[in-house]
This record gives C-alpha cells, sequence and structure tokens, in this order.
C-alpha cells in the first residue's frame, strides 16, 4: 500500500521527511525513510539492532521490503503491474516474450538489431546435451514435471560448467538457461508420456519450438497456429515477473550465496511448485473439475472457503499484494476464449470459473477480505484449451517467470550493497539447560 499514513508536509511539522523518529525504553533514534520512484516509503532499519538492540519481526514478509528494484512494479490497491515501467496492458498487447525478456534482464526494449542477436542466442542454446535426456529416461513415469524440472535445471550447471569462465560471459548462460528451459520442459514432458523426444528446429520462434516439441510426432504432424503462437505469447508475458513473491525471493536468497545461475533458478523453481504460489493454476483446474463432476453447484464450494473450520479454500483467489483487483486476469481470460474459439472448443470449466468470479463479486466474505481472482484462476483453462497437460501446468508458470528469476538474480548480482541473506529470529524455546545423561531421565 502507498503511504498508508496520511502525509504531514514536513514544512507543518517542522519535522525531517526524510526521517523518522522511534522511542523505545524512552530513548529515541532517527531511522531513514527511504523513496521509491513511485512514491512508496519504506524505513530503512538496517541499522536498527546497532543503535536499539531490537530486530523487527515480521512473520511471511508480510510488511519487509527485502531489496530496493528497478525491474517491476506493482500497486496493490490500484492493480498496476509494470515491467520497467511499461505497463503489462500494453506489453502485452505488442509485444513478445523474448522482447518482454530482454526487457526485464537488460532494462531497455532492444532494439532491431539487439532482438534479433538476442533470438539468435536463443536459437543456437536450444538444445540440451544428449547425456541429459539418459538422465530423464531413470525417473519414475509418474515423476512430476517440477520436480524433473528442478534438478534439470541444477544439473545445467554440471552438463555447462563454463559459467564462471568470463569468456563465457553472463549474457551465454542467460540464453543457455532461457532456452534450454524450454526444451527441458517438452522433453519431460515427452518422456512422461513415453513418447519420442522431439529436438528444436532453427526456424521456429521460441513459442512456436515449444508447442512443436511438446506435440509434434512421428505420427502427425503439429500444424502451428499463428493465433495460439500469440496468445503463448500472451501468457508468458504475463507471468514473467512478479516483484518480490515467493519463487523469487527463493531466488534471491538462494543467489545471495553467490551461487550460479542454476541452481539460484532451480530453488525458484521448488519454490514455485507449491500450491499457494505457482502449483495455484493446477489446483484451480482440480477444483472447477470437482465442481463440474459435483453437478456444477458452486454455492457448496463458496460456503466451504467461507468456513473457518474448514481449511478449503477458493484456488486461484485472494493475493498477497492485490487487494482490488489483478490486472493479469481480464488478459488470462481473454486468451482463454481466443483459444477456445480458434480451436473450435468448449470449456465447462469456463462458465463455473466466470460463476465463481460473479457470486464471489457481491459476496461480503470477499469483498471484506479483499479475496479476487488471481492470475492462476483463467489459466488452467487457457493451458487445457490448448492440450498442456495439467501436471505441466507450473511448468508453464516456470518457463514465464523465468526471466524475472534472471532480471532478479542479476540485479542483485550487480549490487554493491547485496549482502548475504540471513534474516534473524526471535527465540522462543526453552532457557539454558543441562544435558541429561539417557539413564537418569523419566
Ligand atoms: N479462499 C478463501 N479465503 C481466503 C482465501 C481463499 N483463496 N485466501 C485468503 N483467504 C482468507 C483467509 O482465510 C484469511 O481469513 P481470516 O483473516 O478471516 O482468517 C484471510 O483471507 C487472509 O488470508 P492469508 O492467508 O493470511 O492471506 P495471504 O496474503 O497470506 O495469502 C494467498 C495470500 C496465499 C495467495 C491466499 O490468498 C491463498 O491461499 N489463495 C489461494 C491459493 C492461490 O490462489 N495462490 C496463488 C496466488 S498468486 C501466485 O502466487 C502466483
Amino acid at each position: 500500500m502507498n503511504n498508508i499514513f496520511p502525509e504531514v508536509p514536513a514544512a507543518h511539522t517542522g519535522a525531517d521527511p526524510t526521517m523518522a523518529t522511534l522511542t523505545v525504553d524512552g530513548r529515541s533514534c532517527e531511522i531513514p525513510i527511504v523513496m521509491g520512484s513511485e512514491g512508496e516509503r519504506a524505513l530503512d532499519i538496517s541499522a536498527l539492532r546497532s543503535k536499539t538492540g531490537l530486530i523487527t519481526l515480521d512473520p511471511g514478509f508480510v510488511n519487509t521490503g527485502s531489496c530496493e528494484s528497478a525491474i517491476t512494479f506493482v500497486d496493490g490497491e490500484r492493480g498496476i503491474l509494470r515491467y520497467r515501467g511499461i505497463p503489462i496492458e500494453e506489453l502485452a498487447a505488442h509485444s513478445t516474450f523474448v522482447e518482454t525478456a530482454y526487457l526485464l534482464i537488460n532494462s531497455t526494449l532492444p532494439t532491431k538489431e539487439e532482438l534479433a542477436s538476442f533470438s539468435e542466442l536463443l536459437t543456437q542454446h536450444s538444445l540440451v546435451h544428449e547425456d541429459m535426456i539418459f538422465f530423464f529416461r531413470n525417473y519414475p513415469p509418474r515423476a512430476h514435471p517440477m520436480g524433473i524440472l528442478a534438478s534439470m535445471v541444477n544439473s545445467l550447471s554440471a552438463f555447462y560448467p563454463d559459467i564462471n569462465d568470463p569468456g563465457e560471459g553472463i549474457n551465454t548462460t542467460v540464453a543457455r538457461l532461457l532456452s534450454k528451459m524450454r526444451t527441458l520442459a517438452a522433453i519431460s514432458y515427452n518422456i512422461s508420456v513415453g513418447h519420442h523426444v522431439i529436438y528444436p528446429r532453427h526456424e521456429y520462434s521460441y513459442c512456436a519450438n515449444f508447442l512443436y516439441m511438446m506435440f509434434e510426432s512421428p505420427v502427425k504432424v503439429y500444424i502451428i497456429d499463428e493465433d495460439i503462437v500469440r496468445a503463448l505469447n500472451v501468457f508468458w508475458i504475463l507471468h514473467a515477473d512478479h516483484e518480490q513473491n515467493c519463487s523469487t525471493t527463493a531466488v534471491r536468497l538462494v543467489g545471495s550465496a553467490r551461487v550460479n545461475l542454476y541452481a539460484a533458478v532451480s530453488s525458484g523453481i521448488s519454490a514455485l511448485w507449491g500450491p499457494l504460489h505457482g502449483g495455484a493454476n493446477q489446483a484451480v483446474m482440480e477444483m472447477l473439475q470437482n465442481i463440474c463432476d459435483s453437478g456444477g453447484d458452486i454455492a457448496p464450494f463458496i460456503a466451504r472457503a467461507k468456513d473457518k473450520n474448514d481449511p478449503f479454500r477458493l484456488m486461484g483467489f485472494g493475493h498477497r499484494v492485490y487487494k482490488t483487483h489483478d490486472p493479469r486476469v481480464a488478459i488470462m481470460e481473454e486468451i482463454c476464449e481466443t483459444a477456445l474459439s480458434k480451436l473450435k472448443k468448449n470449456d465447462p470449466l469456463l462458465d463455473i470459473a466466470r460463476k465463481l468470479r460473479d457470486a464471489t463479486r457481491e459476496d461480503s466474505y470477499f469483498i471484506d477480505h479483499h479475496l479476487y481472482p488471481n492470475v492462476d484462476f483463467f489459466s488452467g483453462i487457457f493451458m487445457r484449451a490448448i492440450r498442456i497437460p495439467l501436471n505441466m501446468f507450473p511448468v508453464m508458470f516456470a518457463i514465464g517467470r523465468l526471466p524475472g528469476w534472471i532480471a532478479q538474480w542479476k540485479e542483485s548480482l550487480d549490487d554493491p550493497k547485496r549482502k548475504l541473506d540471513r534474516p534473524r529470529q526471535i527465540y522462543t524455546g526453552p532457557p539454558a539447560r543441562s544435558y541429561v545423561p539417557i539413564e537418569k531421565r523419566g
């Protein structure tokens, strides 16, 4: 929330607007106020402990800024999302996923030449080492693709160990990871269903290549549809970054120990897997399917979500930051419609999703708790329309989020003020006591 305290101009109070005063035990200390480029204000408490002996306590980091960042701006009250200053609506309407990735990682939109050479770099690095394919084959068939992907991305550091070689350059490592992530995802799907591995083709764009690797088969040619490719571009643009969310924080935290990019991103994939985060898209579809299978009546599900004694939540609802609406949802709903009409499909789950969205808009529980659909609410319907299997949903999110993880990792690495992330705690265990030998324990 921006400036939740009413602003009192310094001239009226005589106070320094860049400083706050904290009084503890009758003694006062000054705490600097940091201001972001969109007027967000924060107390810089980095010297609090040395000044007062106190730390701050904020479980879940609900009110804690972990860094200063110039990548993504989110205003949860006004439903605003911008990458490097550009509104998500404009990027979704005009950009491609590759161009957006370039923007996030390099901070400016590329020129034609820069975009061409970035795309060329991605094309060059799209294949994975053949030995990795043998590695894949040893996973049990029911292994979840997110677990496989996290392991395989970490394994890239073994197959491409030149990461710290200055000649290799960070751009090559970044392009290698961006390009191979999509290939690894498609291979994990093909192996999980016992199909041939399909290699990427140089003439296809990033998104078209992914669809081709997923759905081409020795017995059926996959016809690339440019409208579906465009929709996939938008889908991944919508996921490309979301400032300091759970998985990005994992990437930054692990990266703060100066691990390589592959290891940092692998931790992000693991965090994203959880149903409260990127795994929610899979959970939403399971919930919508349950509603459908039980006759389509949404009322009992809404009642359960409101019942404090029931752990059930409406999946795809609620967000730590967005409190009025998530600007990605309307665009996601649009691409669902595009894909369904283009593929001449009808999905009953879309009708159920819309009924849930409309009913909760009028319901005081959801209004009072600021619960609205989030990016995951409609995304599964789009993925189902283009034949992405359910357990690949979080993988699709991970491919989309990759440019953001890379940009955030790079920004934190380049930050001269960057320290090893190491939070403190308030200890609540037993006071000091002596070890009791086992024969004397009651
Ligand atoms: N359904 C019903 N009630 C909910 C829901 C929901 N989906 N989400 C939150 N609430 C209620 C909680 O029960 C709590 O109620 P109370 O204050 O009366 O006890 C209140 O809203 C606040 O909930 P918290 O869990 O404290 O809110 P927080 O900001 O920590 O959680 C989260 C955000 C995790 C996204 C939560 O809304 C949730 O679990 N949603 C469902 C899972 C989901 O869709 N996750 C994807 C998020 S987007 C993303 O990560 C890409």
